[in-house]
């Protein structure tokens, strides 16, 4: 069977699995914040409606400037893209030919990107039993043969931190090797306030690349937003390599406004913090193996019975979540489920416990 790349497809897998055309599905395979958009969205974008029949400024200036003011840093540090995936596809271009690691399992993005660009990718993975810790000896090894290396944090699919004291030493050693570390921080916006990101270390380290999203936070994958954060000759390089208006008017003239609404990400954390609590108590008493996530997702195995026939059990009562078989590692061994609002996770823990009680 051809799995799809990515999560967030119910109809593909209504199809897929010749589901009835009205069945209801819900979708925990995306992990897109159920609380959002913020409420103010549809009367901003309506707003700006304007906006579309004139060309972005091709600078961005404004968005650039609100998201250094934001991040404390200096608008020459900021590159404002379509989306985290076009910065992905932008730094794999400043990569070109050369040679990467990819921490597996991970955003499979990465791959992509660096075989678009001939990138001689070289996979290392991270080691579950420890809670899927980075193999720092191993990477460590490789640095001197190594132009960049991809990470994931918090990681997607595991929802794991890597710890700061790891990669501390990455890029101290990178430095001397003349090894980049991009960390893709596509979901530290829902991180608790004592995780935070990395964004004070680009005073320091000059081989650090910073990708963010603002897609997953303010629940607008179809406006593609994101940016990356990186020293200026770097920005300056991926600059000259974007495409002329990526980013479009609407999208562009949100940024400033979506930073400035610090509360809907403080209600976002609540909501998570309660409903990580309910759900993860929940699963561990229906003895569920699951990894300690900070985020809007994790992973589940069956300890009991094949985590394959909890996906079609789980499908087969209405319930989408993230099959595994194309993360690297993971293998379809695991199912990726989001945390969403109070009652579908009511309703998916019930649904857990019929298939315990089935099994
Ligand atoms: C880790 C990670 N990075 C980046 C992206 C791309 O997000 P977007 O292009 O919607 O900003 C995703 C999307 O799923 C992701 O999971």
């Amino acid at each position: 069977m051809e799995w799809p790349n990515h999560g967030g497809q119910p109809e593909t897998m209504r199809q897929l699995f010749k589901m009835e055309k009205d069945r209801e599905i819900l979708d925990f395979s995306a992990n897109i914040n159920p609380l959002g958009p913020p409420s103010w969205l549809k009367e901003t974008l309506r707003n700006h409606y304007d906006t579309i029949t004139y060309y972005p400024d091709p600078t961005y200036l404004s968005s650039s400037v609100s998201v250094a003011n934001y991040e404390g840093i200096d608008a020459g540090q900021v590159l404002v893209t379509n989306g985290g995936a076009e910065a992905i596809f932008l730094v794999a271009k400043y990569f070109e030919k050369g040679k990467a690691l990819i921490v597996h399992p991970t955003f499979m993005e990465y791959e992509r990107a660096c075989q678009h660009y001939h990138i001689d990718v070289e996979d290392v993975f991270y080691e579950p039993k420890n809670g899927f810790q980075l193999p720092l000896t191993s990477i460590r090894e490789k640095l001197t043969k190594t132009d960049v290396i991809f990470l994931c944090r918090p990681n997607n699919p595991t929802g794991t931190i890597v710890k700061e004291e790891d990669l501390r030493l990455l890029l101290e050693e990178g430095e001397k090797t003349g090894t980049t570390i991009v960390v893709d921080e596509a979901f530290v916006d829902f991180l608790p306030s004592s995780i935070p990101s990395l964004v004070k270390w680009l005073r320091t380290y000059s081989n650090l690349i910073l990708l963010r999203s603002l897609t997953k936070m303010y629940t607008i994958p179809g406006l593609r937003i994101g940016y990356m954060m990186a020293n200026e000759p770097i920005i300056n390089a991926l600059k000259d390599e974007q495409i002329p208006w990526s980013v479009n008017s609407l999208a562009a003239a949100l940024v400033p406004k979506l930073l400035e609404d610090t509360s809907f990400v403080e209600k976002t954390k609540g909501w998570l913090k309660e409903q990580s609590q309910y759900v993860f108590r929940s699963l561990t008493d229906l003895d569920f193996h699951i990894y300690p996530s900070s985020v809007n997702f994790y992973i589940l195995q069956d300890k009991k019975k094949n985590t394959n026939e909890l996906f079609q059990f789980l499908l087969r009562h209405g319930i989408l979540t993230r099959h595994t078989h194309n993360f690297k590692g993971l293998n379809g061994e695991f199912i990726r489920i989001a945390i969403r609002s109070k009652e579908e996770n009511e309703q998916l823990i019930s649904v857990l416990k019929k298939w315990r009680n089935e099994s």
